[in-house]
């Protein structure tokens, strides 16, 4: 698959990394172009301007922060037309009101990705990625319990949900099917309220329960 990422930073190495080992096309696009091939160096990937990745991908990663994607998606957001697009991103802001010396976060705003699909039309938007750290999607090791770390997707474009879902595979990961796009606010919701239990020296996975303990199971 030919693979745009728009962004240059940690998270466009850490999938971008994957997706080039993996066999893909990747072009890593920034508005500096320094940055934008030392990334593309790092990772055996191409370099080129926020256009060109916009432009050079069947799927588009948005690898920005929060702030940036009015910005970008003026500039760009017609050009992702007919393109899926994965949106990573978290509104994350620090919590205020959270006790002296402890990290929290809060979300600036609580549905980013369909802002996104908002600001660019025709665009197929999933949510994905946005729940763990870099490392961890720049990491071999994520079975966890015997268990691979799965990765909800949100979306409303079946075709665009199975192309997210292959690359997810191609991570070495479980996607797992989390919805239409009205559902990724949960997801970001997700991100913020599990990366607050992890700051302050929690273990998120002992909060749920495993399918087979849970009150709902497939039949
Ligand atoms: N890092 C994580 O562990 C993680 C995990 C899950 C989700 N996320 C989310 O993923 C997104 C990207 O995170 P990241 O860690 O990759 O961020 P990062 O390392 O800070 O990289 C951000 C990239 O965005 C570019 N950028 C910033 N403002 C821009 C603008 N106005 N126009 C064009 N490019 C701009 C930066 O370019 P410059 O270098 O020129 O500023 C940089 O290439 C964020 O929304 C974050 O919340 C991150």
């Amino acid at each position: 698959m030919r693979i745009g990422i728009i962004g240059a930073g940690a998270m466009a190495r850490a999938l971008g990394g994957g997706w080039v080992a993996a066999g893909h096309e990747v072009l890593v696009g920034a508005r500096s172009a320094d940055k934008a091939a030392d990334a593309a160096t790092a990772i055996g990937a191409a370099a080129g301007t926020l256009h060109e990745a916009a432009g050079f991908g069947e799927v588009v990663l948005l690898a920005l922060p929060v702030a940036a994607l009015d910005e970008v998606l003026r500039s760009v957001g017609e050009q992702l037309a007919g393109r899926t697009v994965i949106d990573c991103t978290n509104a994350f802001a620090p919590d205020t009101a959270a006790p002296q010396g402890t990290t929290a976060f809060v979300l600036t705003e609580d549905a980013v990705a369909e802002r996104v699909a908002a600001g660019a039309p025709g665009a197929r938007v999933v949510k994905a990625f946005n729940v763990c750290a870099a490392e961890i999607w720049a990491s071999e090791a994520r079975v966890f319990d015997e268990r691979r770390l799965a990765v909800p997707l949100c979306g409303d474009d079946e075709a665009a949900l199975r192309q997210v879902a292959t690359l997810t595979e191609d991570l070495k990961l479980q996607p797992v099917s989390a919805g239409g796009l009205n559902r990724a606010k949960y997801l970001e919701a997700v991100s913020v309220f599990t990366v607050g239990l992890w700051f302050a020296g929690h273990d998120a996975r002992a909060v749920f329960p495993p399918l087979e303990a849970a009150f709902a199971t497939v039949d």
